[in-house]
């Protein structure tokens, strides 16, 4: 057998031993690493961690090893980025995954929800309190299920679009599996009581740190994709996923620079103070809402929706111009979290202007896919995935106009540290977020193992209606109790007293937290609902003729 390249472009034996040699290099450099830190850690939260690193450095060395024994065999198969098939094992994984961090998610939120309720629930053991559990919730359900819904379709969708295999051959399994191991690290450190205390980046610096390693890799794999294109177009679906990945990692970086105490031990600093981290935080964090939540779904509808109704994009025109004018707009907003603070009143006037204006592009947006079903309402009646989707654009609009109504000074004063804020998060985050990764998984999982169509549209329509009552129940309860929260907050006597105590406030929220933990339960029920349609699709018998046939085209 030769060793040198075979015709096409095979890798040969040599170049498989250089990346093996590579390979196992970094792997060991990263086991001895870990090991070293789980001995010599100076707190119990950094011990865990060095000791979850070295298991998955160990469990990597095995998969890689299992992995270059077949490339030696057959080097054909070590796939060095050429176009010998899709690379769609990541894929299922991926919707695997989704649906068990969407699940624990839920869970967690049900388990907060019940807490606020009924307070005994904290159960006095400080892994178990609201505050420790608060975090895992947004985590799990934003970068747990969220993020990798996000990274698992844009394998698929920049793989399909362009007509190519992912690019790198073990490149896409790290990023895949570092991704993983990012969430179980934060996870885990919440529930010990590790945080860095900023929302929605609360795992600390060497967390942090690794994330900012597997997110280079995500945007190496996907901009290695494009690059290797056999469509001269690129889809717009794909400019939404690189607005996404981009700019989270710019937010990322930025917003998590932070000096460590010590190496061995788990806590840092921020490198900002006052006003100056506040105004980082929520840079952070609004756009974390606009990239992570908001231009990474709008790809999968870009490409879900189309492809489902089998009509081409409403207005392509539209679709470049609210790209634009969307991640142009949303950068600017972030100060609307800080009205009424010490951020200078110029930066909180210029953050509500910017999200007055984000309401145009946003409805662009949610016009284009609710549009693209002209021609094809009629798939409404009879197509339960389509109409979740759908409804999940309606959701997407509305909270895009419920948002910059909040940012309105005036209102904030009312609607700040209520739960109308929290109605306002899950109305985007169960309609929107949550309806459309659902719409894109019930797409996805007939296609990757090759059914006709799911196990059963009847368990979609009652998966879609129950979670349906749940979010109008989290949602409506929130408005009234926000707003009558913050009305009773502001209620003053004759005498110029406050006419009702802080804990009167609490007491009354009750009935509308009982409301709202019914809500997550149903919406919870939908989820299970649909992980068992999921399992019976993929058990079943009905083949699709041919799988990849089952695949259509891109729309456009
Ligand atoms: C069964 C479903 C869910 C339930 C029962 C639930 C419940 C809760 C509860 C009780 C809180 C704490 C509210 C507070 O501190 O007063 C919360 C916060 C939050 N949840 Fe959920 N949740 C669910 C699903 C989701 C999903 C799917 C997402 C995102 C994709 C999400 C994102 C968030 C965020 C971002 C916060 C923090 C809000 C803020 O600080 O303003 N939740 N959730
Ligand atoms: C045009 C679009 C939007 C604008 C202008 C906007 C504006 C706002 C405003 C003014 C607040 C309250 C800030 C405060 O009083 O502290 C807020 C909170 C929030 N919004 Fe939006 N919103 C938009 C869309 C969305 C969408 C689509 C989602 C979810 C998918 C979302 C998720 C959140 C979250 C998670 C928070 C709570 C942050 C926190 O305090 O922890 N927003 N938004």
């Amino acid at each position: 057998m030769s060793e040198t390249s075979s015709a096409g472009g095979l890798p040969s034996h040599f170049s498989i031993l250089m990346r093996a040699i590579l390979t196992y290099f970094v792997l060991g450099a990263g086991l001895v690493v870990a090991l070293y830190v789980a001995s010599n850690a100076t707190d119990f939260v950094m011990r865990v961690h060095g000791v979850i690193f070295s298991l998955a450095a160990l469990a990597a060395l095995i998969a890689v090893t299992r992995r270059f024994g077949t490339a030696f065999e057959k080097p054909a198969t070590a796939g060095t980025g050429d176009n010998r098939g899709y690379n769609f094992a990541i894929v299922k994984w991926g919707t695997v995954l989704s649906m068990f961090w969407g699940v624990v998610g839920f869970l967690v939120g049900v388990v907060i929800a019940a807490q606020l309720a009924f307070p005994e629930l904290n159960l006095g053991l400080p892994w178990t309190t609201f505050g420790r559990l608060r975090p895992l919730h947004t985590s799990a359900v934003i970068f747990a299920f969220g993020g990798t819904v996000l990274m698992t379709t844009s394998f698929y969708v920049v793989q399909r679009t362009c007509q190519t295999r992912l690019a790198g051959d073990i490149l896409p399994w790290f990023v895949f599996w570092g991704y993983q191991l990012f969430i179980v690290i934060a996870a885990t450190g919440y529930l010990l009581g590790g945080t860095q205390s900023r929302e929605y980046a609360e795992p600390e610096w060497y967390t942090d740190i690794w994330l900012t390693i597997v997110w280079v890799g995500y945007l190496l794999v996907f901009l290695g994709t494009i690059w290797k294109r056999k469509e001269p177009h690129i889809y717009v679906a794909n400019w939404f996923y690189l607005a996404f990945i981009v700019t989270v990692a710019m937010l990322h970086v930025v917003n998590n620079l932070a000096i460590p105490v010590s190496l061995m031990g788990s806590k840092s600093y921020s490198l900002f103070a006052g006003v100056q981290d506040a105004l980082t935080q929520w840079w952070y964090a609004h756009n974390a809402v606009g990239f992570f939540l908001t231009a990474g779904f709008l790809a999968i509808m870009y490409y879900f929706i189309p492809k489902r109704a089998e009509r081409p994009v409403y207005s392509y025109r539209l679709s470049i111009v609210h790209f634009w004018s969307l991640i142009f707009i949303y950068i600017w907003a972030g100060p609307h979290h800080l009205h009424y603070t010490a951020l200078p009143q110029w930066a909180q006037t210029l953050g509500m202007t910017f999200s007055i204006m984000l309401w145009m592009p946003s409805w662009g947006g949610a016009i284009n896919g609710v549009m693209t079903l002209s021609g094809a309402w009629d798939k409404l009646r009879t197509d339960p995935v389509l109409r979740m989707m759908v409804v999940s654009v309606a959701f997407y609009a509305m909270s895009t106009f419920e948002g910059p109504v909040m940012s309105i000074r005036e209102v904030n004063a009312l609607s700040h540290y209520t739960d109308w804020t929290i109605g306002h998060v899950h109305s985007g985050a169960l309609g929107w977020v949550g309806f459309v990764s659902f719409g894109a998984i019930y797409c996805l999982v007939p296609w990757l193992w090759g059914k006709k169509e799911l196990y059963s549209n009847k368990l979609v329509e009652a998966h879609f209606w129950v979670a349906t009552i749940g979010i109008v129940l989290y949602i409506t309860s929130m408005w009234v109790a926000g707003i009558m929260q913050g009305l009773m907050w502001r209620a003053y006597n004759e005498l110029g007293f406050l006419s009702f105590s802080f804990i009167e406030t609490v007491e009354a929220m009750h009935p509308f937290y009982l409301i709202r933990l019914l809500g997550g339960v149903l919406f919870l029920l939908g989820a299970l609902i649909m992980v068992f349609n999921l399992w019976m699709t993929v058990r079943g018998s009905a083949e699709a003729a041919n799988p990849m046939r089952a695949i259509p085209q891109a729309a456009e």
